[in-house]
């Protein structure tokens, strides 16, 4: 619930403008105190009229008129969070530099509070390098970007820009707060990290996973109130997190084991670790000497994959999210995996993108739906990231149509 949060909504130029009705009217519904600031092109597309009376609070266009001014000091101020929705392209670029020549402008370069945008626009404007810098700046000021949809746009063409629904933008919100613990009363179960399968006492075959990105993902989900079972593989890095239960493991047979003790009881299951594909197929029991000649051929045999087991047998009205790491065809790999491993949704990570794999604290991933929809995310921190996973996966858990929106 938004109960008694104070929110200072900024509605720029942009058809998506009309939304704002229905966003307000679900804020106040929540319980939200909502005070509204629209840029002039804004009025183009929605009357100030209609989100003052949705919104029981006077709405602000203009810095001053000729009786008084808008102190954007104390508006930017009083917010717990400014949200701009729908942010167009002309407003992230103003915001992004620094420009103050609107009301908008002047109460987001006042706002102490976190500030949340809903960027709306055409596809290629979307895609556009000046926007695509423009993000970047605002993102790196520490602003969140709610992530745009696809579908059809106000140009008439199909394609990606389009603002996050109203009711996604509440969720996301809920989520912000922290106060709405959308996963109270469920189970879950994330594996993390990598496995050591061992040649003899000595050495192992393992990968560079460090479990960053699956910690984190444990956390999000006990932070939104789930009671979560990590599967750790052998890591430096471990979780006091509370509502958080860590098994630590080493190699992916007893990272199956003790994933399946947890898998069938579990609501929600994030399979996050990168386990070894092949074992030595015999382990020495005494160390392996240096032999005579050049070389050493090794005989692996396969692990049992514990996604694609478990995933044969889930349990209904489970959630069960895979990960995708690649180097090459990355959609096409990811697209396989979310078939064949019965999957709801595959996070799709690329060792070709700056900042984001093994050891970064920032990621960069694409989320795919069930039906191989994708939502592309920005690079951000692993626990931004973590948090946008949780937020898509209660919407499948919620709506029956398993859009993900973060
Ligand atoms: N996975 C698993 N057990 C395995 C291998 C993978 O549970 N033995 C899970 C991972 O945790 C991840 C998903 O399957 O959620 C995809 O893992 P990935 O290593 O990307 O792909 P693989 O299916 O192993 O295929 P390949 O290595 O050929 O890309």
């Amino acid at each position: 619930m938004l109960q008694g949060k104070k929110i200072l909504l900024g509605v720029s130029g942009s058809i998506a403008a009309y939304k704002a009705a229905t966003l307000v009217r679900l804020l106040v519904k929540e319980g939200a105190d909502v005070k509204v600031i629209m840029t002039q092109a804004a009025c183009d597309f929605i009357t100030p009229l209609t989100l003052a009376t949705l919104s029981k609070n006077e709405v602000s266009v203009t810095i001053s008129d000729n009786q008084s001014w808008n102190n954007h000091v104390i508006l930017g101020r009083w917010a717990d969070v400014m949200l701009i929705a729908p942010a167009s392209a002309n407003t992230i670029a103003k915001m992004a530099n620094g420009f103050c020549d609107n009301l908008l402008l002047a109460v987001y370069l006042s706002a102490t509070c976190p500030v949340l945008f809903a960027p709306a626009m055409d596809e290629d404007m979307w895609h556009h390098t000046a926007t695509r810098h423009n993000i970047e700046k605002l993102l790196s000021y520490g602003h969140q970007q709610l992530p745009v949809e696809k579908g059809e746009l106000a140009s008439g063409l199909f394609g990606e820009g389009r603002m996050a629904e109203p009711a996604d933008i509440v969720t996301y919100l809920d989520t912000h707060f922290g106060d709405k613990k959308p996963l109270a009363g469920k189970k879950a179960l994330v594996t993390a990290g990598p496995t050591q399968e061992p040649l003899d006492p000595v050495r192992y075959i393992s990968n560079h996973s460090s479990g960053k990105m699956g910690i984190a993902i444990a956390e999000a989900l006990a932070a939104a109130g789930a009671e979560v079972t990590l599967v750790l593989g052998p890591t430096w890095l471990s979780t006091t997190a509370q509502g958080v239960k860590t098994l630590k493991v080493v190699t992916a047979a007893e990272m199956l084991s003790n994933s399946e003790a947890h898998f069938y009881t579990s609501d929600v299951v994030v399979m996050a670790a990168a386990v070894a594909d092949y074992r030595p197929k015999s382990v020495a029991d005494k160390k392996i000497k240096k032999g005579e000649g050049d070389g050493l051929t090794l005989e692996l045999e396969k692990t049992q994959d514990v996604l694609r087991t478990l995933g044969t047998n889930r349990p209904a009205g489970q959630v069960l999210v895979g990960f995708s790491l690649e180097t090459n065809n990355e959609k096409e790999y990811a697209l396989k995996k979310l078939r064949e491993k019965n999957l709801d949704m595959i996070v799709m990570n690329s060792l070709n993108d700056q900042g984001a794999g093994f050891n970064y604290d920032t990621n960069k991933v694409t989320l795919f739906d069930r039906n191989g929809i994708a939502t592309d995310l920005p690079l951000k921190s692993k626990q931004e990231v973590a948090k946008d996973i949780v937020i898509a996966i209660t919407g499948i858990m919620q709506n029956s149509n398993t859009r993900i929106v973060v």
